[in-house]
């Protein structure tokens, strides 16, 4: 039976309908509350808005859990690969083998991108930020494959949109790294599995042979999949969002890439990196950085730190701290930046600012850490969240169009400047 909260306003009471998830949360629901009253809801970033009801991923910041599915993270991390997690997230259930190997197979025959791809990637400055290329080449895909402008093609069709998106990103995101670096574009291996395939994009040149290190591609196989989604955040909103217009799912994703480049959002990894890279240049004095954090006329913030949902712990974050250690052990690497960034975590937490607001490490935090031991520069540590977010944002913008949700368009209240007369140049 539904049960109703009351909203009383001037004298009149409102029965809004109470919606309770499967996890039992519960919120209100007000998509009629304008039409019956005229009042809409406010709410400044969405901290306290539900845009949607997901069957994709479940989220308590307050106990730290995190599932994809209903699957624990912590287990999907130690026992599946990052295809397998993909095809989870945007299918709803675990792959049967079968199902695996042709999902597979579809995305390594898909891994090559057009020629024109790196004419495209020609225009661009050496310097350029991957994230921009990423993006751009992303939103390419619209004209290599047109079709996928029509929103009302076969989900058939729409398949293999999903497919390509999962075979091209990363030859994209090692073909910016290669452009960075002035190196000859790497073809893809359809020999090797996904994530290896990706390194050795990435890395191999043409002047000596390449063997993938296996502690590299496990260390990176568990980031894409501690990444693969996170429910509605900045990104994913944002592609459920360009995608409730009806834009291709190309052009979605293309737009989630450049939500993902904030610092607040999946560039905070590479900040994480150039903020303990600065603290150890300044002589590594901890409670400096501490103090300049708490301090609020001053613009720094621990990046790495504070979460919008989770109020107690980062669960993907202590899954790689603990995963930080052993691979650094593993390549036999003395990593100033880990010792820095312990020794960090640990003057926060025993400081009343950080645990007054409940501010723990985030999945940036040690991210950034992993890839910059396993030698993936600063500036490509958000192209490579944008890899393992891929699945992620394809199922969620995939559960937005089968559910038929209407176009994103939110209210505001106005507080501009009443309705005032046109004033001339020489009266201004
Ligand atoms: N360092 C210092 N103070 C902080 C920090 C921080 N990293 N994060 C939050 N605070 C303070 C903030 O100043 C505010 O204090 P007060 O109540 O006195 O005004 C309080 O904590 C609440 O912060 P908020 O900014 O209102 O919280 P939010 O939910 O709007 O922001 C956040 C969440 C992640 C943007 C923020 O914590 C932040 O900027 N963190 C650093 C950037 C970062 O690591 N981002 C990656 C997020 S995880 C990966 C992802 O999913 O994208």
């Amino acid at each position: 039976m539904t049960k109703f909260a009351e909203l009383s306003i001037d004298g009149k009471t409102y029965q809004l309908p109470v919606v309770v998830g499967s996890e039992n949360e519960v919120a209100v629901d007000i998509s009629n509350l304008r039409a019956e009253s005229g009042i809409i809801t406010l709410d400044t970033g969405y901290k306290n808005t539900g845009s949607t009801k997901s069957a994709i991923t479940f989220l308590d910041g307050e106990k730290g859990i995190l599932r994809y599915r209903g699957y624990p993270i912590e287990g999907l991390a130690s026992k599946s690969s990052f295809l397998e997690v993909a095809y989870l997230l945007i299918y709803g259930e675990l792959p049967k083998e079968d199902e695996l190997v042709k999902f597979r197979q579809d995305i390594k025959n898909n891994q090559m991108c057009h020629e024109d791809t790196k004419k495209i990637m020609e225009g661009f400055p050496s310097n350029s930020h991957p994230m921009g290329i990423l993006s751009s080449l992303a939103t390419s895909l619209t004209a290599f494959f047109p079709e996928s402008l029509d929103p009302n093609r076969s989900w058939d069709k729409v398949k293999l949109t999903i497919i390509r998106l999962l075979a091209k990103i990363p030859t994209m995101v090692a073909w910016s790294y290669t452009k960075q670096k002035g190196l000859p574009a790497n073809y893809p291996d359809n020999t090797l599995k996904y994530v290896d395939n990706f390194l050795k994009m990435m890395f191999s040149q043409p002047t000596a042979p390449f063997e993938v290190d296996p502690v590299i591609s496990d260390a990176m196989e568990k980031i894409f999949i501690l990444h693969a989604d996170h429910e509605q955040n900045c990104s994913t909103s944002t592609v459920r969002f360009v995608g409730s217009s009806q834009a291709s799912l190309y052009a979605s994703i293309a737009a989630g890439i450049n939500a993902l480049w904030g610092p607040l959002h999946g560039g905070a990894n590479q900040a994480v990196i150039e903020m303990l890279t600065g603290i150890e240049e300044d002589g590594g004095d901890i409670d400096k950085y501490i103090a300049k954090a708490k301090d609020k006329d001053d613009p720094f913030r621990l990046m790495g730190f504070g979460h919008r949902v989770y109020k107690n712990f980062d669960p993907r974050a202590r899954i790689l701290k603990k995963n930080a250690d052993a691979i650094l052990d593993k390549l036999g690497i003395q990593d100033k930046m880990l010792e820095i960034a312990k020794k960090l975590e640990e003057h926060a937490l025993e400081d009343d600012y950080f645990v007054e607001r409940k501010l723990y490490p985030n999945v940036d935090f040690y991210s950034g850490i992993i890839m910059n031991a396993i030698g993936i520069p600063t500036n490509m540590f958000p192209v490579m969240f944008s890899i393992g977010r891929l699945p992620g944002w394809i199922a969620q913008w995939k559960e937005m169009r089968e559910n038929k949700e209407p176009i994103g368009r939110p209210r505001q209240i106005y507080v501009g400047a009443n309705e005032r007369a046109y004033v001339d140049f020489k009266n201004r």
